[in-house]
Protein backbone atom coordinates (compact mmCIF):
# COMPACT_ATOMS: atom_id res chain seq x y z
CA UNK A 1 0.00 0.00 0.00
CA UNK A 2 2.81 2.56 -1.23
CA UNK A 3 1.14 5.77 -2.29
CA UNK A 4 2.17 8.24 -5.11
CA UNK A 5 1.04 11.80 -3.80
CA UNK A 6 0.53 14.35 -6.73
CA UNK A 7 0.27 17.63 -6.00
CA UNK A 8 -1.11 18.73 -9.01
CA UNK A 9 -4.99 19.93 -9.32
CA UNK A 10 -7.06 17.51 -11.77
CA UNK A 11 -10.85 18.00 -12.48
CA UNK A 12 -11.29 14.56 -10.59
CA UNK A 13 -10.58 16.51 -7.21
CA UNK A 14 -14.10 17.05 -6.56
CA UNK A 15 -15.36 13.62 -7.39
CA UNK A 16 -12.29 12.19 -5.22
CA UNK A 17 -13.06 14.57 -2.38
CA UNK A 18 -16.81 12.76 -2.18
CA UNK A 19 -15.47 9.35 -2.16
CA UNK A 20 -13.60 9.82 0.18
CA UNK A 21 -16.58 11.89 2.45
CA UNK A 22 -18.78 8.48 1.27
CA UNK A 23 -16.38 6.08 2.94
CA UNK A 24 -16.77 8.87 6.19
CA UNK A 25 -19.89 8.62 6.09
CA UNK A 26 -20.16 5.26 6.33
CA UNK A 27 -17.80 4.69 8.59
CA UNK A 28 -19.37 6.84 10.92
CA UNK A 29 -22.86 4.90 9.76
CA UNK A 30 -20.64 1.62 10.83
CA UNK A 31 -19.98 -0.31 7.91
CA UNK A 32 -16.76 -0.25 8.32
CA UNK A 33 -15.97 -3.22 5.52
CA UNK A 34 -17.49 -0.31 2.84
CA UNK A 35 -15.44 2.52 4.32
CA UNK A 36 -12.37 0.09 3.73
CA UNK A 37 -13.35 -1.10 0.12
CA UNK A 38 -13.22 2.75 -0.78
CA UNK A 39 -9.82 3.51 1.03
CA UNK A 40 -8.29 0.62 -0.95
CA UNK A 41 -9.50 1.71 -4.11
CA UNK A 42 -7.83 5.11 -3.79
CA UNK A 43 -5.00 3.26 -2.85
CA UNK A 44 -3.77 1.95 -6.15
CA UNK A 45 -3.86 5.94 -8.07
CA UNK A 46 -2.48 8.77 -7.38
CA UNK A 47 -3.82 10.85 -4.96
CA UNK A 48 -3.98 14.57 -4.62
CA UNK A 49 -1.74 15.86 -1.67
CA UNK A 50 -4.66 17.24 0.43
CA UNK A 51 -7.05 13.89 -0.19
CA UNK A 52 -3.61 11.65 1.31
CA UNK A 53 -4.27 13.60 4.67
CA UNK A 54 -7.82 13.18 4.78
CA UNK A 55 -6.67 9.40 3.49
CA UNK A 56 -4.29 8.88 5.88
CA UNK A 57 -6.67 9.93 8.95
CA UNK A 58 -9.71 7.73 7.81
CA UNK A 59 -7.06 4.67 7.50
CA UNK A 60 -6.04 5.62 11.30
CA UNK A 61 -9.40 5.55 12.51
CA UNK A 62 -9.68 1.94 10.75
CA UNK A 63 -7.17 0.83 12.27
CA UNK A 64 -4.87 0.43 9.29
CA UNK A 65 -2.49 2.23 11.09
CA UNK A 66 0.66 1.24 8.62
CA UNK A 67 -0.65 2.49 5.07
CA UNK A 68 -1.92 5.65 7.80
CA UNK A 69 1.63 6.00 8.63
CA UNK A 70 3.06 5.39 5.54
CA UNK A 71 0.64 7.82 3.70
CA UNK A 72 1.56 10.53 6.83
CA UNK A 73 5.26 10.19 5.92
CA UNK A 74 4.99 10.81 2.04
CA UNK A 75 3.45 14.11 3.29
CA UNK A 76 5.44 15.05 5.63
CA UNK A 77 7.92 14.43 3.41
CA UNK A 78 6.76 16.35 0.37
CA UNK A 79 5.83 19.55 2.51
CA UNK A 80 9.65 19.62 4.35
CA UNK A 81 11.23 19.35 0.64
CA UNK A 82 8.72 22.13 -0.52
CA UNK A 83 10.24 24.21 2.50
CA UNK A 84 13.75 23.42 2.24
CA UNK A 85 13.66 25.34 -1.52
CA UNK A 86 14.95 28.80 -1.64
CA UNK A 87 12.15 29.97 -3.68
CA UNK A 88 9.15 28.84 -1.88
CA UNK A 89 6.20 31.28 -2.33
CA UNK A 90 3.96 32.47 0.48
CA UNK A 91 1.30 30.54 -0.87
CA UNK A 92 3.53 27.32 -0.59
CA UNK A 93 3.81 28.19 3.35
CA UNK A 94 0.28 28.20 3.97
CA UNK A 95 -1.04 25.30 2.12
CA UNK A 96 1.65 23.17 3.61
CA UNK A 97 1.12 24.39 7.18
CA UNK A 98 -2.85 23.29 6.17
CA UNK A 99 -1.78 20.20 5.23
CA UNK A 100 0.15 19.36 8.00
CA UNK A 101 -2.68 20.27 10.45
CA UNK A 102 -5.28 18.98 8.36
CA UNK A 103 -2.71 15.17 9.70
CA UNK A 104 -2.65 16.32 13.30
CA UNK A 105 0.98 16.99 12.60
CA UNK A 106 0.76 20.17 15.19
CA UNK A 107 4.66 20.06 16.03
CA UNK A 108 5.69 19.54 12.83
CA UNK A 109 3.24 22.59 11.93
CA UNK A 110 4.45 24.79 14.02
CA UNK A 111 8.17 24.24 12.92
CA UNK A 112 7.47 24.44 9.56
CA UNK A 113 5.30 28.28 9.78
CA UNK A 114 8.56 29.32 12.25
CA UNK A 115 10.94 28.47 9.90
CA UNK A 116 9.22 30.44 7.22
CA UNK A 117 8.67 33.27 9.40
CA UNK A 118 12.63 33.07 10.20
CA UNK A 119 13.14 33.38 6.57
CA UNK A 120 10.44 35.78 6.23
CA UNK A 121 10.05 38.05 8.77
CA UNK A 122 7.74 41.42 7.12
CA UNK A 123 5.36 38.47 5.14
CA UNK A 124 2.40 39.56 6.74
CA UNK A 125 0.60 36.33 5.72
CA UNK A 126 3.34 34.27 7.15
CA UNK A 127 3.50 36.16 10.41
CA UNK A 128 -0.50 35.61 10.54
CA UNK A 129 0.03 32.34 10.03
CA UNK A 130 2.48 31.67 12.98
CA UNK A 131 0.39 33.99 15.38
CA UNK A 132 -2.84 32.11 14.96
CA UNK A 133 -1.26 28.72 15.36
CA UNK A 134 0.77 30.00 18.77
CA UNK A 135 -2.83 31.43 19.95
CA UNK A 136 -4.74 28.23 18.59
CA UNK A 137 -1.86 26.26 20.81
CA UNK A 138 -2.57 28.57 23.90
CA UNK A 139 0.84 29.75 23.34
CA UNK A 140 -0.43 33.66 23.82
CA UNK A 141 2.91 34.30 24.89
CA UNK A 142 4.89 33.21 22.15
CA UNK A 143 1.52 34.71 19.94
CA UNK A 144 2.06 38.01 21.59
CA UNK A 145 5.80 38.44 21.21
CA UNK A 146 5.98 37.35 17.40
CA UNK A 147 3.49 40.16 16.49
CA UNK A 148 4.90 42.71 18.86
CA UNK A 149 8.53 41.97 16.88
CA UNK A 150 6.48 42.13 14.10
CA UNK A 151 4.90 45.44 15.01
CA UNK A 152 8.20 46.91 15.99
CA UNK A 153 9.81 46.58 12.73
CA UNK A 154 6.64 47.99 10.47
CA UNK A 155 6.72 51.77 9.80
CA UNK A 156 2.68 51.57 9.17
CA UNK A 157 2.02 51.52 13.29
CA UNK A 158 -1.54 52.36 13.00
CA UNK A 159 -2.63 49.82 10.04
CA UNK A 160 -0.47 47.05 11.40
CA UNK A 161 -1.51 47.55 15.09
CA UNK A 162 -5.05 47.37 13.58
CA UNK A 163 -4.41 44.27 11.72
CA UNK A 164 -2.92 42.19 14.29
CA UNK A 165 -5.61 43.10 16.81
CA UNK A 166 -8.24 41.94 14.44
CA UNK A 167 -6.11 38.39 14.59
CA UNK A 168 -6.43 38.27 18.38
CA UNK A 169 -9.68 39.52 18.88
CA UNK A 170 -10.50 36.20 16.24
CA UNK A 171 -9.24 34.26 18.33
CA UNK A 172 -10.67 35.25 21.54
CA UNK A 173 -7.91 36.61 22.98
CA UNK A 174 -9.32 39.69 23.63
CA UNK A 175 -7.72 41.45 26.27
CA UNK A 176 -4.40 41.77 24.01
CA UNK A 177 -6.41 43.33 21.34
CA UNK A 178 -7.87 45.56 22.96
CA UNK A 179 -4.22 46.48 24.67
CA UNK A 180 -3.17 47.16 20.93
CA UNK A 181 -6.35 49.08 20.07
CA UNK A 182 -5.21 51.42 22.71
CA UNK A 183 -1.82 51.53 21.02
CA UNK A 184 -3.64 51.95 17.85
CA UNK A 185 -5.45 55.24 19.12
CA UNK A 186 -2.23 56.75 20.43
CA UNK A 187 -1.27 56.62 16.52
CA UNK A 188 -4.52 57.76 15.41
CA UNK A 189 -4.37 61.03 12.56
CA UNK A 190 -8.07 61.53 11.17
CA UNK A 191 -11.49 60.86 11.82
CA UNK A 192 -11.67 57.69 8.93
CA UNK A 193 -9.03 55.89 11.56
CA UNK A 194 -10.93 56.58 14.74
CA UNK A 195 -13.99 55.81 13.36
CA UNK A 196 -12.05 52.07 12.02
CA UNK A 197 -10.90 51.85 15.44
CA UNK A 198 -14.15 52.48 17.25
CA UNK A 199 -16.12 49.44 15.33
CA UNK A 200 -13.02 47.20 16.61
CA UNK A 201 -13.34 48.92 20.33
CA UNK A 202 -17.11 47.53 19.99
CA UNK A 203 -16.35 44.46 18.78
CA UNK A 204 -14.27 43.49 21.20
CA UNK A 205 -17.31 44.55 23.89
CA UNK A 206 -16.14 48.40 24.77
CA UNK A 207 -19.14 50.79 25.22
CA UNK A 208 -18.95 53.19 21.78
CA UNK A 209 -21.84 55.54 21.00
CA UNK A 210 -22.47 56.58 17.32
CA UNK A 211 -20.21 54.12 15.17
CA UNK A 212 -19.34 56.45 12.20
CA UNK A 213 -20.11 54.03 9.13
CA UNK A 214 -19.26 56.44 6.42
CA UNK A 215 -16.21 56.78 8.10
CA UNK A 216 -14.98 53.51 8.72
CA UNK A 217 -15.94 52.20 5.19
CA UNK A 218 -13.75 55.27 3.55
CA UNK A 219 -10.46 54.99 5.60
CA UNK A 220 -10.92 50.78 5.14
CA UNK A 221 -11.99 51.11 1.38
CA UNK A 222 -9.48 53.70 0.56
CA UNK A 223 -6.61 51.91 2.21
CA UNK A 224 -7.47 48.33 0.70
CA UNK A 225 -8.25 49.61 -2.76
CA UNK A 226 -4.43 48.77 -4.61
CA UNK A 227 -4.62 45.19 -2.81
CA UNK A 228 -8.29 44.35 -2.57
CA UNK A 229 -8.26 42.04 -5.83
CA UNK A 230 -5.36 39.93 -5.15
CA UNK A 231 -6.16 39.61 -1.62
CA UNK A 232 -9.88 38.41 -2.47
CA UNK A 233 -8.57 35.94 -4.78
CA UNK A 234 -6.61 34.21 -2.31
CA UNK A 235 -9.17 34.54 0.16
CA UNK A 236 -11.07 32.43 -2.71
CA UNK A 237 -13.86 35.27 -2.56
CA UNK A 238 -16.55 33.66 -3.81
CA UNK A 239 -19.29 36.38 -3.51
CA UNK A 240 -19.66 37.57 -7.18
CA UNK A 241 -20.55 33.91 -8.40
CA UNK A 242 -22.64 33.49 -5.72
CA UNK A 243 -24.63 36.59 -6.89
CA UNK A 244 -24.70 35.53 -10.76
CA UNK A 245 -25.81 31.71 -9.54
CA UNK A 246 -28.89 33.44 -8.00
CA UNK A 247 -29.69 35.53 -11.06
CA UNK A 248 -29.45 32.06 -13.27
CA UNK A 249 -31.41 30.15 -10.48
CA UNK A 250 -34.31 33.15 -10.30
CA UNK A 251 -34.31 32.46 -14.40
CA UNK A 252 -33.88 35.96 -15.42
CA UNK A 253 -33.34 35.82 -19.04
CA UNK A 254 -30.45 37.69 -19.83
CA UNK A 255 -31.31 40.45 -21.94
CA UNK A 256 -29.57 43.80 -22.12
CA UNK A 257 -32.64 45.33 -21.64
CA UNK A 258 -32.35 46.63 -17.71
CA UNK A 259 -30.96 49.29 -15.96
CA UNK A 260 -28.76 48.01 -13.18
CA UNK A 261 -27.41 49.41 -10.14
CA UNK A 262 -24.34 47.55 -8.73
CA UNK A 263 -24.16 48.99 -5.42
CA UNK A 264 -21.00 49.01 -3.43
CA UNK A 265 -19.45 48.13 -6.42
CA UNK A 266 -15.89 47.98 -5.26
CA UNK A 267 -12.99 47.28 -7.85
CA UNK A 268 -16.33 46.15 -9.77
CA UNK A 269 -16.13 41.96 -9.44
CA UNK A 270 -19.76 41.42 -10.74
CA UNK A 271 -18.99 44.30 -13.62
CA UNK A 272 -18.17 41.44 -15.99
CA UNK A 273 -21.51 39.25 -15.36
CA UNK A 274 -23.57 42.49 -14.79
CA UNK A 275 -23.10 43.42 -18.06
CA UNK A 276 -24.86 40.96 -19.76
CA UNK A 277 -28.03 41.78 -17.71
CA UNK A 278 -27.90 45.48 -18.81
CA UNK A 279 -28.63 48.00 -21.18
CA UNK A 280 -27.20 50.68 -18.41
CA UNK A 281 -24.52 49.67 -15.49
CA UNK A 282 -24.12 51.85 -12.90
CA UNK A 283 -21.78 51.02 -10.05
CA UNK A 284 -21.68 53.26 -6.65
CA UNK A 285 -19.36 53.51 -4.08
CA UNK A 286 -18.39 55.62 -1.08
CA UNK A 287 -14.75 55.26 -1.60
CA UNK A 288 -12.89 57.15 -4.03
CA UNK A 289 -10.58 55.02 -3.97
CA UNK A 290 -12.45 51.83 -4.80
CA UNK A 291 -14.18 53.40 -7.42
CA UNK A 292 -11.52 54.54 -9.37
CA UNK A 293 -10.72 50.67 -9.75
CA UNK A 294 -13.84 49.64 -11.14
CA UNK A 295 -13.35 53.16 -13.86
CA UNK A 296 -9.99 51.21 -14.90
CA UNK A 297 -12.07 48.14 -16.03
CA UNK A 298 -14.15 50.32 -18.38
CA UNK A 299 -17.66 48.08 -17.63
CA UNK A 300 -19.62 50.43 -16.00
CA UNK A 301 -21.99 53.22 -17.97
CA UNK A 302 -21.55 55.48 -15.02
CA UNK A 303 -19.82 55.67 -11.59
CA UNK A 304 -20.81 57.36 -8.60
CA UNK A 305 -19.93 58.29 -5.28
CA UNK A 306 -22.55 57.39 -3.18
CA UNK A 307 -23.64 56.55 0.61
CA UNK A 308 -25.97 53.89 0.37
CA UNK A 309 -27.53 55.13 3.81
CA UNK A 310 -28.21 58.86 2.37
CA UNK A 311 -30.95 58.92 0.08
CA UNK A 312 -29.93 61.98 -1.26
CA UNK A 313 -26.72 60.92 -2.56
CA UNK A 314 -27.91 58.48 -5.01
CA UNK A 315 -27.75 59.34 -9.09
CA UNK A 316 -31.41 60.33 -9.89
CA UNK A 317 -32.41 57.62 -11.26
CA UNK A 318 -34.70 54.43 -10.88
CA UNK A 319 -33.78 50.89 -11.72
CA UNK A 320 -34.99 47.46 -12.30
CA UNK A 321 -32.57 45.11 -10.46
CA UNK A 322 -29.98 46.33 -7.73
CA UNK A 323 -26.99 43.48 -6.63
CA UNK A 324 -25.30 44.51 -3.50
CA UNK A 325 -22.11 42.15 -3.34
CA UNK A 326 -20.43 42.00 0.67
CA UNK A 327 -21.52 45.39 1.47
CA UNK A 328 -24.26 44.93 3.98
CA UNK A 329 -21.70 43.17 6.50
CA UNK A 330 -20.32 46.94 6.90
CA UNK A 331 -24.13 48.20 8.34
CA UNK A 332 -25.81 46.96 11.10
CA UNK A 333 -29.58 47.97 11.29
CA UNK A 334 -30.48 47.89 7.50
CA UNK A 335 -33.72 49.73 7.39
CA UNK A 336 -32.34 52.85 5.71
CA UNK A 337 -30.57 51.26 2.98
CA UNK A 338 -33.09 48.64 2.58
CA UNK A 339 -35.70 51.78 2.41
CA UNK A 340 -33.32 53.23 -0.17
CA UNK A 341 -32.98 50.50 -2.40
CA UNK A 342 -37.02 50.00 -2.05
CA UNK A 343 -37.42 53.47 -3.35
CA UNK A 344 -34.94 53.59 -6.59
CA UNK A 345 -36.51 50.39 -7.28
CA UNK A 346 -39.11 49.96 -10.43
CA UNK A 347 -42.11 47.87 -9.23
CA UNK A 348 -41.22 44.21 -10.00
CA UNK A 349 -37.46 45.46 -9.73
CA UNK A 350 -35.14 42.90 -8.23
CA UNK A 351 -32.86 43.27 -5.45
CA UNK A 352 -29.96 40.86 -4.74
CA UNK A 353 -27.52 41.01 -2.21
CA UNK A 354 -24.89 38.89 0.51
CA UNK A 355 -24.98 38.66 3.81
CA UNK A 356 -23.33 36.57 6.39
CA UNK A 357 -24.94 34.56 8.47
CA UNK A 358 -25.74 34.66 11.98
CA UNK A 359 -26.25 32.02 13.87
CA UNK A 360 -26.15 32.25 17.08
CA UNK A 361 -29.29 31.71 18.88
CA UNK A 362 -28.77 34.80 21.36
CA UNK A 363 -28.95 36.98 18.50
CA UNK A 364 -32.02 35.47 16.82
CA UNK A 365 -33.35 38.36 15.41
CA UNK A 366 -30.93 40.86 15.37
CA UNK A 367 -27.42 41.38 14.24
CA UNK A 368 -24.32 41.50 15.73
CA UNK A 369 -20.62 43.18 15.07
CA UNK A 370 -17.70 40.63 14.64
CA UNK A 371 -13.87 41.41 15.68
CA UNK A 372 -13.60 41.18 11.65
CA UNK A 373 -15.24 44.41 11.78
CA UNK A 374 -18.27 42.97 9.60
CA UNK A 375 -21.38 42.20 10.99
CA UNK A 376 -23.64 38.86 10.86
CA UNK A 377 -27.37 38.72 10.18
CA UNK A 378 -29.98 36.84 10.97
CA UNK A 379 -32.44 35.63 8.83
CA UNK A 380 -35.47 36.66 10.56
CA UNK A 381 -33.79 39.94 10.87
CA UNK A 382 -33.40 40.53 7.46
CA UNK A 383 -36.98 39.09 6.44
CA UNK A 384 -38.89 41.68 8.89
CA UNK A 385 -36.64 44.48 8.31
CA UNK A 386 -37.14 43.50 4.41
CA UNK A 387 -40.89 43.61 5.40
CA UNK A 388 -41.21 46.51 7.01
CA UNK A 389 -39.82 49.10 4.34
CA UNK A 390 -42.15 47.15 1.95
CA UNK A 391 -40.66 44.54 0.18
CA UNK A 392 -42.62 41.42 0.15
CA UNK A 393 -41.09 37.58 0.96
CA UNK A 394 -37.57 36.98 -0.66
CA UNK A 395 -38.19 34.64 -3.76
CA UNK A 396 -34.18 32.86 -3.09
CA UNK A 397 -32.59 32.54 -0.02
CA UNK A 398 -29.32 30.40 -0.04
CA UNK A 399 -27.12 29.65 2.03
CA UNK A 400 -23.75 29.85 0.87
CA UNK A 401 -19.68 30.26 1.02
CA UNK A 402 -18.62 33.59 0.63
CA UNK A 403 -14.67 33.23 1.00
CA UNK A 404 -12.20 31.99 3.75
CA UNK A 405 -11.20 33.56 6.64
CA UNK A 406 -8.30 32.73 8.63
CA UNK A 407 -8.22 29.46 6.45
CA UNK A 408 -11.90 28.71 7.57
CA UNK A 409 -15.03 29.00 5.56
CA UNK A 410 -17.19 32.39 5.74
CA UNK A 411 -20.91 30.95 5.24
CA UNK A 412 -23.33 33.54 4.11
CA UNK A 413 -26.91 33.63 2.47
CA UNK A 414 -27.62 35.41 -0.94
CA UNK A 415 -30.76 36.41 -0.81
CA UNK A 416 -33.13 37.86 -3.54
CA UNK A 417 -36.29 39.65 -3.44
CA UNK A 418 -38.96 41.52 -5.97
CA UNK A 419 -40.52 45.00 -5.15
CA UNK A 420 -44.32 44.30 -5.64
CA UNK A 421 -45.08 45.33 -9.40
CA UNK A 422 -48.49 46.68 -7.58
CA UNK A 423 -48.43 49.99 -5.67
CA UNK A 424 -51.58 49.87 -3.46
C1 LIG B 1 -16.10 44.19 0.37
S1 LIG B 1 -16.40 45.45 -0.76
C2 LIG B 1 -17.43 44.67 -1.96
C3 LIG B 1 -17.26 45.26 -3.31
C4 LIG B 1 -17.98 44.53 -4.45
N1 LIG B 1 -19.41 44.62 -4.33
C5 LIG B 1 -17.53 43.09 -4.53
O1 LIG B 1 -18.36 42.18 -4.45
O2 LIG B 1 -16.31 42.87 -4.69
C6 LIG B 1 -17.51 46.51 0.09
C7 LIG B 1 -17.73 47.82 -0.61
O3 LIG B 1 -18.81 48.51 0.04
C8 LIG B 1 -18.51 49.87 0.03
N2 LIG B 1 -19.27 50.56 1.08
C9 LIG B 1 -19.21 50.39 2.41
N3 LIG B 1 -20.05 51.23 3.04
C10 LIG B 1 -20.67 51.95 2.07
C11 LIG B 1 -21.65 52.98 2.08
N4 LIG B 1 -22.15 53.48 3.22
N5 LIG B 1 -22.06 53.47 0.89
C12 LIG B 1 -21.55 53.01 -0.28
N6 LIG B 1 -20.61 52.04 -0.35
C13 LIG B 1 -20.18 51.51 0.81
C14 LIG B 1 -17.00 49.90 0.29
O4 LIG B 1 -16.41 51.13 -0.05
C15 LIG B 1 -16.53 48.74 -0.56
O5 LIG B 1 -16.14 49.11 -1.84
Amino acid sequence: MTPSVSDTETPSQSAAEQELEQARARLDAGDRAAALAICRKYLSRDILLPDACVLSVLLRDLGETDAADQIRSVVLETVQAEARRDTIATAGVLSGTELLLSLDAIDEALAHCKQAHARAPDDQEIMNALVSLLINLDRLDEAQAVAAAYCDRNSEKFNVLIHIATIFSHFEARDFALKLLKLAEGQCTDKNQRAKIDYLLAANGAAVSNLDQHGMAVGLFDGFADSYDEKLQTLENNGPAMVLAALQDLGLPKRKTRRVLDAGCGTGLCAGFLRGYAKHLMGVDISVAMLEKSRARGIYDLLARTDLSIRATYPEDQYDMIVCADVLVYFGALDTVFGNFHDVLVPGGWLVFTVENESDPAVQARFKLYPSGRHKHSQDYLCQTLTRVGFPKPKLMHRVRLRNEMTQPVMGTVVAVQKSALAF
